[in-house]
């Protein structure tokens, strides 16, 4: 653990440091490095953008030397699955907070912030879910949800993904809304409704639409910036809260960024005075040759042309991963690799060590 993030973690948790060390023991030390805290200032005298990563309550409860890397290294954390209506609600009339609110513990304890994934989706969904059978149980359910959830975690939680992932895969238009329980019975609606409601909960709350693939060349992600756009300045002619929006940025190794279309949607985001955050970066690597010098020097390299392209035009307020290590990622659900070598979609290797792609996201936080 850096000195720098020590004498933070002193500062804030008064006795952490022997602890963690000895937990470490001295192997981690010199294979990894923390990323700078963003009280750091940059070279231009700017405060570092802040990092964070997805995490998941079962691996920090049962993995110290990752929960270390986590605290060590994160400004902010997301739960990867520990929100979503699926862990939250098992059936119609109950909720289970335990693994949510063990993150929100363990975030407590280190003094690093928590955001919200997510409000309204049309995955994660408990099957119970399939019967809400009429637009009045619809808009009850979702407002119940969204009422019951953020009130619990108000002042716990400053940012929410409210809605995730509403256009269909190749929209034509910003009605073309992905099917979901609440696009059947809402309709359009559900976005508004969805982002009124968490708003009416908690005033203070960032309310962020996040969607993926907007990054790059091809007509299909054309048209998803087209109406990611639409959808967007629907929202603000009808004076729907929203305050930014978040790029999920799960980037394909085999695939061009678009810059300039990247950077004309980021443009357009900033003329309706939205924010941005990179809410979900990792680079799929299953088409990359095998050797792990060259496939981390291109996955770093893919994650260098996306950030420099977003931070020509607007500064992130946020820059967090999918995971920290390859230890825990999602990646081989669906990309698998054909050589059955582990996937290396992120900042750290799956022994906590450090990849070109953390110099990159530490170079992009300092505002390079
Ligand atoms: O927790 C259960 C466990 O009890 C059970 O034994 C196991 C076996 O089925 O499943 C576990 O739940 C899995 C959960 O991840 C926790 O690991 C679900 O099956 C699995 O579907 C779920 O996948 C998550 C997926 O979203 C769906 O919620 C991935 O981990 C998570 O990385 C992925 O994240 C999404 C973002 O929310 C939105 N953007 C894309 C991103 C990647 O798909």
């Amino acid at each position: 653990m850096s000195i720098e993030a020590q004498s933070r973690r002193d500062f804030l948790a008064g006795t952490a440091s022997a602890t963690a060390l000895t937990v470490f023991g001295t192997a981690g030390l010199s294979g990894m490095s923390a990323f700078a805290t963003p009280s750091k200032q940059s070279s231009g005298g700017e405060k570092l953008i802040p990092y964070g990563a997805a995490v998941r309550s079962d691996a920090l409860a049962s993995d110290p030397s990752y929960r270390d890397a986590v605290i060590a290294n994160c400004q902010m954390v997301v739960p990867e699955s520990e929100l979503k209506w699926l862990e939250l609600r098992p059936s119609k009339d109950e909720y289970r907070f335990e693994k949510a609110d063990a993150i929100i513990d363990f975030a407590r304890q280190n003094a690093i912030e928590v955001r919200g994934h997510t409000l309204a989706w049309y995955g994660a969904l408990p099957p119970w879910t399939e019967s809400i059978a009429t637009r009045a149980d619809a808009e009850r359910e979702l407002t119940d949800h969204i009422e019951t959830v953020v009130s619990r975690y108000r002042g716990a939680i400053p940012s929410w993904d409210v809605i995730n992932e509403p256009l269909l895969d190749w929209p034509e238009s910003a009605s073309s809304l992905r099917p979901s329980i609440w696009a059947r019975r809402l309709g359009p609606d559900y976005l508004s409704l969805a982002l009124r409601t968490t708003a009416s909960v908690d005033a203070d709350a960032r309310l962020v639409l996040n969607e993926y693939d907007v990054e790059f060349t091809g007509p299909r992600f054309a048209a998803r910036r087209k109406a990611l756009i639409q959808l967007l300045r629907s929202l603000r002619d009808r004076d729907v809260p929203l305050h930014a929006v978040g790029l999920q940025a799960h980037l394909f190794a085999d695939r061009a960024i678009d810059r300039d279309g990247l950077q004309a949607l980021l443009a357009e985001i900033a003329a309706l005075k939205l924010d941005v955050l990179v809410t979900e970066l990792d680079v799929i690597d299953y088409e990359l040759p095998g050797k792990i010098g060259e496939r981390d020097a291109l996955v770093a390299g893919v994650a260098s042309r996306f950030l420099q392209a977003v931070c020509e035009v607007v500064r992130p307020k946020a820059i967090l991963t999918w995971g920290l290590s390859d230890r825990y990622t999602w990646v081989p659900i669906y990309f698998k690799r054909r050589d059955g070598m582990p996937n290396r979609p992120l900042p750290l290797d799956a022994e906590l060590r450090r990849k070109p792609l953390f110099d990159v996201i530490e170079e992009f936080r300092r505002g390079a």
